[in-house]
């Protein structure tokens, strides 16, 4: 009888737990079998470990991203929002039994049922191609200055150790996620998906933004609603035009520029890419990104890691305009070199449009001397200065000076050029090769190709195989020899062609199919390099325009050639949509004379839309009257007053050019007491466009400090409120289609 007793008792306490815990409670209870439990090395109040859920919860300054541990030892993902919102964490989530498995998991992966896009995908030695991945333990330390947690996972059955990785910039809400494989069976494990991380947002109506182009035609900004299924955006031959890797996902209807909530993204990858955003059938959003595996896998030998590269993440509660604002902190602050991340981007003179491929030490001197003369800083020579560059056909791979046009060398010409107190810039275009040049006769077999297959040209040029060693270490001698008998302060680096003819038939099977990859982690550690052999220089980033942003290379190049595209009615929506998630600072435009539309923009125009970024003129300077070289010296001492304004304050886009005929954009300094407004006229006829031909409305300006006065100076003077700027607004005083004008704003100290 006493036995009875104790079973009642028993069953009393275990009722009296259920109602206690079992409702709301959403922990593995005690019968759950214990996922080994985790162990913390160090807490942050960053990163903190829960009981309940068992778990870590990561507050940054507005949002938090809760995870825990399920009973079935999977790691889950809880929450990823605003702060301040009750944790509504299903019971089921976290109480799954063993037998039926967490569905929903933090580290996404291919095995037992999936309901989402997987992040792992491995075949083990014995032909098994799902894993099983619990949690194994975990630790929360800091790296270079931010918290971060990593979080062990391992297959029970198989030697496969994965690593999720999240490292937390509080102040600006990012998070930065990225994972790393270990293998320790005795055998390779194929890794045929490996993505960076994963991002799971509640369940709501979404839309999601991109930036999508084409040649000419950048940073289009698009907006698609998320349906049920996956939607991806993705490239598979390098070239970025059509989409740098970025996005903004918004609850549809709620947020705008200046409100809502936004979870916004990128990858810290140059490769291929790809960012899927798959809409469950109960109305969760998984986002996931990463390198794009498509026809590319990855042996992973005993012993050996693969890293993924870093996914970004974050979070705004003010709207699009919030979102910009953090990821262009994030890329000045944690992305760009440290070396010039502080300092100001020089005016620059690039001779492209000007001279083309038919450069000369004379006519370079002229174009130098006039530059000087208006007030560039640095003077840039483009394409055409190497052996055999009289057009596109022939010379990308030689880089040794033409000596037909530059009998003594290229030295003599700097020494003239620095004597004039300019800084010399120089072009290369490093990973590609002319059939016509000394070193694809000497080298067939350093490019991408498969034997029996035609090698396909764009401009004819083929790409070489970085993932080889020789190519790489050919690269660098030469690229080093260039650097050190020429004072060159400034490499344009461009890459003009998509990949075609994917094949490395010399590599051992497996290598043939990591050849992307390779090429990418190559490029880098060769860019990487050359700049810690030569760190005085600064780098740009080019790919016939644009076609290469993304936080992989802007940690190595310190600005980007935005778009071939310098017509100024263009260029301000190309603008507009890169300043969606790339800073100012980074954003070369040259004033030219290009006029794609027929409409014969003032030079004053050209200058004032150049004026937003950082600034370059790239016409025939020698064609210029008396009269615009003056504009022109007047425009670039302008410039470089509000130089720090625009390259380092804080940009807040006040009026679309795809809403109307206007644009306009503002750049405050980050105490509010100076700014500066550009607005734009364009074109007249578009949907919803305002006259241009009487003066009409007002721009309301933001980040002013209301309770002070601003003096307005330049295009516009006077005296206003902050709170009269950013209620009432700027009255919209540009008449006349195609006009511009620049408004400074100076805080009234006493
Ligand atoms: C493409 C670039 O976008 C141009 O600015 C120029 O550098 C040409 N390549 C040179 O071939």
């Amino acid at each position: 009888m006493p036995q009875v007793k104790k079973i009642y008792k028993m069953i009393f306490l275990i009722v009296i737990m259920v109602i206690l815990y079992g409702v709301d409670s959403c922990v593995a209870q005690s019968e759950a079998p214990e996922p080994n439990p985790p162990r913390w090395a160090k807490q942050t109040n960053v990163i903190t470990v829960t009981e309940r859920p068992q778990g870590w919860r990561i507050e940054t300054a507005a949002s938090v991203y809760q995870i825990a541990v399920a009973r079935d030892g999977i790691v889950i993902p809880v929450y990823y929002g605003p702060r301040g919102q009750p944790l509504q964490v299903r019971k089921a989530n976290v109480n799954v039994s063993s037998k039926v498995g967490s569905h929903i998991r933090e580290v996404p992966f291919r095995g037992g049922f999936i309901a989402q896009t997987p992040a792992i995908e491995v075949i083990f030695p014995d032909g098994t191609r799902e894993c099983d991945l619990v949690y194994s333990s975990s630790e929360i330390f800091e790296t270079d200055g931010f918290p971060c947690l990593r979080i062990d996972l391992r297959d029970p059955a198989y030697g496969l150790v994965v690593s999720s990785y999240i490292r937390v910039i509080p102040e600006l809400d990012i998070l930065e996620k990225w994972i790393v494989l270990k293998n320790m069976e005795k055998e390779p494990i194929l890794i045929e998906n490996s993505q960076s991380g994963s991002i799971w947002l509640p369940v709501e109506e979404y839309d999601l933004f991109h930036l999508a182009g084409l040649w000419g035609r950048e940073f289009m900004l698009h907006r698609t609603l998320l349906t049920p299924g996956v939607t991806t955006i993705q490239t598979r031959d390098f070239v970025a035009h059509e989409n740098p890797p970025w996005f903004a996902v918004t609850p549809s209807r709620q947020s705008s520029e200046t409100q809502g909530p936004v979870w916004f993204g990128s990858l810290h990858y140059s490769g291929n890419w790809r960012l899927d955003f798959e809409k469950s059938p109960s109305g969760n959003v998984q986002i996931i990104g990463g390198i794009n595996f498509w026809d590319t896998t990855w042996e992973l030998k005993p012993q050996e890691e693969f890293a993924t590269p870093k996914m970004v993440c974050g979070f705004s509660p003010e709207g699009m305009s919030g979102a910009s604002t953090r990821m262009h902190n994030y890329i000045g602050q944690h992305v760009l070199r440290k070396k010039f991340r502080d300092a100001l981007r020089p005016v620059l003179y690039n001779s492209w449009y000007a001279t083309k491929f038919n450069v000369n030490e004379q006519q370079q001197l002229e174009l130098a001397r006039i530059a000087k003369e208006i007030g560039v800083e640095l003077f840039v020579i483009d394409d055409g200065w190497f052996k055999g560059r009289n057009d596109a056909h022939a010379g990308l791979g030689d880089w040794t000076v033409d000596k037909k046009k530059f009998p003594n060398g290229l030295q003599p010409m700097i020494k003239k050029i620095n004597d004039l107190g300019l800084d010399f810039g120089i072009w290369v275009e490093p990973e590609m090769v002319n059939p016509d040049s000394d070193l694809y006769r000497a080298h067939p077999d350093w490019v991408l190709h498969y034997p029996k297959r035609t090698r396909h040209e764009r401009r004819n040029q083929l790409v070489l195989n970085l993932a080889r060693k020789d190519v790489c270490n050919y690269l660098l001698e030469s690229l080093s020899k260039l650097l050190r008998e020429n004072n060159i302060s400034f490499i344009k680096w461009d890459r003009n062609r998509p990949l075609s003819d994917v094949g490395w038939p010399d590599a051992p099977r497996p290598m043939q199919y990591e050849v992307r990859i390779r090429f990418i982690n190559n490029l880098y550690n060769l860019i990487d390099e050359l700049q810690s052999r030569f760190p005085e220089v600064l780098f740009e980033s080019c790919s016939g325009g644009g076609g290469r942003t993304d936080l992989g290379i802007l940690s190595r190049m310190d600005q980007v050639w935005t778009s071939d595209n310098t017509d100024p009615a263009d260029r301000v929506m190309i603008q507009y949509g890169y300043s969606h998630t790339f800073p100012a600072k980074l954003m070369v435009s040259w004033v030219t004379n290009a006029d794609w539309h027929k409409v014969s923009p003032s030079l004053k125009l050209r200058f004032h839309v150049c004026m937003s970024g950082v600034l370059g003129v790239g016409t025939d300077l020698t064609k210029w009257s008396q009269e615009e070289r003056k504009l022109a010296t007047e425009m670039i001492a302008l410039y470089k007053k509000i130089r720090p304004l625009v390259q380092e304050g804080i940009l807040h886009r006040l009026h679309s050019p795809f809403e109307s005929n206007r644009a306009a954009v503002e750049y405050v300094s980050q105490d509010g007491s100076e700014a500066v407004i550009f607005l734009y006229n364009l074109w007249e006829t578009l949907p919803g466009s305002t006259p241009t031909a009487r003066a009409s409305g007002a721009v309301r300006l933001r980040g002013l400090d209301p309770d002070a006065n601003y003096f307005l100076s330049n295009d516009r003077s006077g005296r206003a409120s902050g709170e009269t700027l950013m209620n009432m607004g700027l009255p919209w005083f540009v008449q006349g289609n195609f006009n511009s004008a620049i408004v400074m704003l100076k805080k009234q100290t006493q």
